[in-house]
């Protein structure tokens, strides 16, 4: 299984990689990418849960291309439905129909209706950030040109202008001034260092509290008390942080959240990038939390990685072509043929399949090895998860203190590639993420087996080994 790289390996290329090093640091842009490590390795082959490298060696994937290839690389069904696009509609322009768009596009909506009771419309795109873009054009239409939004502390949702206006790190938008209202950020209940002697219950109540606290009076700066109006348009949440460290808030935290913004009148955006497709046991993760989103922004793992298809489904008062016209939004590929015909595949393949308990099952037996991991070293401060979303934070050997060397260590020792198990010889891929880069986020292909479980568990105790000593 994870012994040898398929015999599709893509062909090795005729210049060295030293050559093909010396000419990225010369004509690549560095910043269009995220080098986490000095020396990123090139890739050659993928299947199922591994990535292989041109000198045979095997990478065990426990992010899965950020939690866009929920479904295994190279998956036989949906790469079959590609190839066949391929063959007889790969290209359309956006001003003509294919059915492939209407079906999904179908699919998304009739299922947000069964789930959120309410009848809605989906709109495409190609990146997640330029979605969000959408949504939030959207929203500010939806409430007479509001700019204003809050989102969390931790939150992230993409790198395009607008979509880094609502993301709390400060470092996305540092060189390239404002060119919109940044959001205001508001807690998050990340119990694992919230307040302590708090429950994680009392925390999201307290985070609740807080932000209702704004609304008291007009002085707290959010509200017209005379005529009730709110200065802020929406709300975006990830209902599980996503590069936030996969944090899981209470279960009781939405519902008690959107009581505030019903109050007021303020939209609920949903961003289901990262954990929608079943991340974690449903197809969107808001549907642990018992609350219906106005908005919800989709992307990544739709296609699973292939060609890149975004969108966001609304309901119909915020999105009929009367208040959102045609040209709100557009860009060429935004429901290309190829991305929704793998969509479309994937809407089936997750409607035929038993995700939600699978992932229920394997994901608690993920979670349990985890939690046993722990027990063994104590730099592991917490494991949480929902689901294949799973979370490890990596701390000084008192179980608190952030150590983010420590993961940096392990994530690079993973890229070696040398690791040996059951007398094989192969490597670990990390994310790294966290509030203070000190979280392993898990997000394994869905489709992951036991065994493979199993060798992950081992691996990383292998990495605690080799890394902790220095
Ligand atoms: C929650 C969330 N929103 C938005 C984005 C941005 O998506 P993209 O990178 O496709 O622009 C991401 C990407 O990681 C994400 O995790």
């Amino acid at each position: 299984m994870y012994d040898s790289p398929p015999p599709s390996a893509a062909p090795s290329s005729p210049l060295g990689e030293a050559e093909l090093r010396r000419l990225e640091t010369e004509y690549c842009s560095f910043g269009d990418t995220v080098h986490y490590l000095p020396d990123p390795k090139f890739f050659t082959g993928c299947e199922g849960s591994f990535m292989y490298d041109a000198d045979g060696r095997s990478f065990l994937d426990l992010q899965m291309w950020y939690s866009a290839v929920n479904f295994g690389y190279r998956n036989p069904r949906l790469n079959a439905v590609a190839q066949r696009q391929l063959d007889t509609l790969p290209q359309v322009a956006s001003q003509y129909l294919h059915r492939e768009k209407v079906e999904l596009a179908a699919a998304i909506a009739q299922d947000a209706q069964a789930k959120f009771g309410r009848k809605g419309r989906v709109h495409f795109n190609v990146g997640g950030a330029q979605a969000v873009d959408d949504s939030l054009k959207l929203v500010r239409n939806a409430s007479g040109g509001k700019s204003l939004m809050f989102a969390f502390e931790g939150g992230y949702h993409g790198r395009t202008l607008g979509a880094s206006a609502i993301t709390s790190s400060y470092r996305y938008r540092r060189r390239y001034g404002h060119f919109g209202d940044r959001a205001q950020f508001i807690e998050f209940p990340y119990h694992f260092r919230g307040p302590k002697g708090m429950s994680k219950e009392e925390y999201g109540e307290h985070c609740v509290a807080k932000f209702a606290r704004l609304f008291e009076t007009e002085y707290n700066g959010v509200l017209d008390t005379k005529t009730g109006q709110a200065e802020y348009a929406a709300f975006y949440v990830e209902p599980i942080q996503g590069t936030g460290g996969y944090v899981v808030p209470p279960k009781n935290f939405f519902v008690e959240l959107k009581k505030v913004l019903d109050r007021y009148g303020i939209l609920l955006v949903v961003d289901e990038i990262q954990m929608g497709f079943f991340r974690t046991g449903k197809l969107w993760s808001i549907e642990h939390f018992g609350v219906q989103p106005d908005v919800l922004v989709f992307g990544k793992a739709l296609t699973n990685g292939l060609n890149p298809l975004s969108g966001l489904w609304a309901r119909e008062e915020l999105i009929n072509p009367e208040v959102f016209p045609p040209g709100s939004t557009h860009s060429t590929f935004n429901s290309n043929p190829m991305g929704t015909s793998v969509g479309l595949e994937v809407m089936r393949m997750l409607a035929e399949g038993d995700y939600e308990r699978q992932v229920a099952e394997k994901g608690a037996y993920f979670l349990e090895g985890l939690r046993d991991l722990q027990k063994r070293w104590p730099q592991i401060g917490d494991v949480d998860g929902l689901g294949l979303a799973l979370r490890a934070e990596i701390c000084e050997a008192d179980g608190w203190t952030p150590n983010k060397a420590l993961l940096d260590r392990m994530a690079e020792e993973g890229m070696k590639g040398d690791l040996e198990v059951d007398g094989k010889t192969l490597g670990l891929i990390l994310d790294v993420g966290g509030y203070y880069k000190n979280v392993i986020t898990f997000a394994p292909s869905l489709h992951i087996s036991r065994e493979e479980i199993d060798l992950a568990l081992k691996l990383l105790d292998q990495l605690l080994r080799r890394c902790s000593q220095g």
